[in-house]
């Protein structure tokens, strides 16, 4: 029986509620120690997990020092990604973060060979690609279900109102939420970036300051196209957080609305007809383990206990990063640009 791993959580707004709840019901770890620049919210936090208000704190040096703990959850916002992850690695610590990785591609490179000299474990958590339906069809483009695939689209609309952060960031959709979805798509499809065109704007009637919606056409290597279509600014006929998807293969195509409907179009074989006939089968969704939250967490303990690199460690997470900041650059110089990490 491997020994239960004791973290300190720091950030502990919105997310930090999900965050605390997810550790708290793991019985792997324990919550030693909660931080927030807000002492409010780190008290209200050591109250609700029910370590006692003497373990809530402000300063992360000194929680460090205090609890020496194995590893630090960072759900703060994404400008203090870099300071959080290096004090921690710095502290000899494991580290789990929320996404984005960080807010620019240098950050973001800094923070992997940080990670890579203390030999310490960075992973960026990117709950929604251990979904149970993400995980199917990844399965199903393995097994050869629509063959080779040569192109995929996402088309993500929702008119969120959150307040904060976000309604002052510069690039709050690319940078705060295709981040998941740009991370999903490599998942399914096991492909990494080459090259991005991009058009970022803030649609009439906005409430946020940054641009909110983009249309980004991507190169992905084995010759794949993914393009990809958002807004937060979208009044009606939203789609699903995961957005709807269409994956095309040289065999047939698969269909995810993100939410219950999930099928493929295959062709039967048949050299017949104007298109070609195909049957319509149901992608089957078996269990999984833990989806969320959870699924990351699982997925960080089990690399903790036995060593290896958890799937979104922070040197393959940086690919799905550096697609957002190749967006923002294409988008910012009007002109398909070559991304690198
Ligand atoms: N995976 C998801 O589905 C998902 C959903 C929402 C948010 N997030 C991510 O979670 C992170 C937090 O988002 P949020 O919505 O909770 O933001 P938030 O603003 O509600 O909370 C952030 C908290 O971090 C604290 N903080 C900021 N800098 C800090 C520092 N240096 N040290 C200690 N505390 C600090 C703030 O005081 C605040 O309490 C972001 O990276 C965001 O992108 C992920």
């Amino acid at each position: 029986m491997s020994e239960r791993i004791r973290v300190i959580q720091v950030g502990l707004g919105g997310m930090g509620q999900g965050w605390l709840n997810t550790l708290k019901s793991c019985e792997d770890v324990d919550i030693v120690g909660v931080v927030d620049l807000r002492e409010e919210a780190a008290r209200a936090a050591a109250e609700k997990v029910g370590i006692g208000a003497e373990n809530a704190g402000t300063d992360m040096h000194a929680a460090l020092e205090k609890y020496q703990p194995d590893a630090v959850v960072d759900v703060t916002i994404p400008a203090a990604h870099k300071e959080v992850t290096l004090t921690a690695l710095a502290a000899g610590c494991h580290v789990i973060g929320e996404k984005p990785l960080s807010d620019s591609l240098p950050n973001a490179q800094e923070m992997v060979r940080a990670a890579e000299k203390a030999g310490k474990i960075y992973m960026v958590s990117q709950n929604y690609r251990w979904a149970k339906s993400v995980r199917a069809i990844r399965k199903a483009i393995q097994d050869g279900l629509i063959g080779k695939v040569t192109a995929a689209n996402i088309d993500f609309y929702i008119g969120a109102h959150f307040g904060g952060f976000r309604d002052e960031m510069d690039h709050p959709l690319l940078l705060d939420m295709s981040i998941h979805h740009f991370d999903m798509l490599r998942c399914v499809t096991g492909v990494d970036p080459q090259a991005v065109y991009c058009l970022e704007y803030n649609p009439h009637g906005s409430w946020y300051k940054g641009d909110v919606a983009t249309t980004a056409i991507f190169e992905m290597t084995e010759g794949i196209v993914f393009t990809y279509r958002g807004s937060w600014c979208a009044e009606g006929h939203n789609t699903n957080w995961n957005g709807h998807w269409r994956i095309i293969g040289d065999k047939g195509t698969i269909i995810w609305d993100g939410a219950d409907v999930l099928t493929a179009e295959i062709l039967t074989g048949a050299k017949e007809g104007f298109t070609r006939p195909k049957e319509l089968v149901e992608i089957a969704r078996p269990e999984v383990g833990p989806e969320g939250l959870g699924g990351s967490l699982a997925r960080f303990v089990t690399a903790i206990w036995e060593g290896g690199q958890p799937e979104t460690w922070c040197g393959d997470n940086i690919r799905s990063v550096a697609m957002v900041f190749g967006a923002v650059e294409s988008a910012g110089r009007g002109e398909r640009i070559e991304v690198n990490w």
